[in-house]
């Protein structure tokens, strides 16, 4: 118990980290879709959760907190310049002291781990340590929070809030994923799919409960939607 309190307030106290949050927050200060500084505080605990849960030792724990920070600044729905938000990254990530190892672990969870990028590749395989991450970002987009994000995200984009001539689709692949939606039919797309996508068992458990949240949220959300016009 010693050990591991210890060992959480070593990473707390890393300078690394606590320079990478500094980052995020500048980076993340103007985010108004649900992918701000707050989203990536709760991804980061989310995972010591599941870290908590799982104890994979072949886990790097200091690269996930570092991803749950950095992930959504270089994101085409946040950056306003992609290309330009990558290489600012590359150069901050630079001036700290990871190895090449973690750099490379680091740069998988950021680009490997989102639902469009895995729509686009369906064979790849991740590491522990970017399934931890994937799992953490998801539930994320689960239970009360993932209801608020998806329609901050919905009136972000002017989407309709519910349509009920727009059924859901199958997604397959990032330009189905980025077409036009509405928020309801997104918890059908994409937002139920993850508690059986999820990598651990913690993911899964958190996430199913957090779905049935939603489910119970929509039962009534229905009862109040008028049947016919
Ligand atoms: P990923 O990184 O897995 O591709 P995103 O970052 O695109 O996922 O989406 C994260 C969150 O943004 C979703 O969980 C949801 O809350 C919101 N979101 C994304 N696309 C939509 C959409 N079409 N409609 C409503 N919300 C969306
Ligand atoms: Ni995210």
């Amino acid at each position: 118990m010693l050990a591991l309190l210890q060992g959480a307030e070593t990473k707390e106290m890393d300078t690394r980290l606590i320079k990478i949050k500094e980052y995020s927050q500048a980076q993340l200060a103007n985010e108004t879709t649900g992918h701000d500084y707050y989203h990536a505080l709760r991804v980061a605990k989310a995972a010591d959760a599941i870290i908590a849960a799982e104890n994979d030792t072949t886990v790097d724990g200091l690269v996930v907190s570092a991803a749950a920070f950095l992930h959504d600044i270089v994101d085409d729905k946040v950056a306003q310049d992609v290309v330009q938000a990558q290489k600012d990254l590359k150069d901050f990530l630079k001036t700290l002291t990871f190895t090449a190892v973690q750099l490379d672990l680091l740069e998988e969870c950021i680009y490997q781990t989102s639902f469009s990028y895995e729509l686009d590749h369906p064979a790849n395989e991740l590491s522990s340590t970017a399934k931890v991450f994937q799992d953490a970002d998801r539930l994320d987009a689960l239970g009360a929070v993932g209801i608020m994000r998806t329609a901050y995200f919905g009136g972000a984009h002017k989407d309709p809030l519910y349509d009920p001539k727009r059924l859901p689709k199958k997604l397959l692949s990032k330009a189905d994923y980025r077409a036009e939606s509405t928020v309801i039919t997104h918890f059908y797309e994409k937002l139920f799919l993850l508690p059986e996508l999820m990598n651990t068992a913690y993911g899964r458990s958190e996430g199913q409960r957090r779905k049935e949240f939603m489910e119970g949220f929509l039962a009534e959300f229905f009862q109040e939607w008028p049947e016919q016009f």
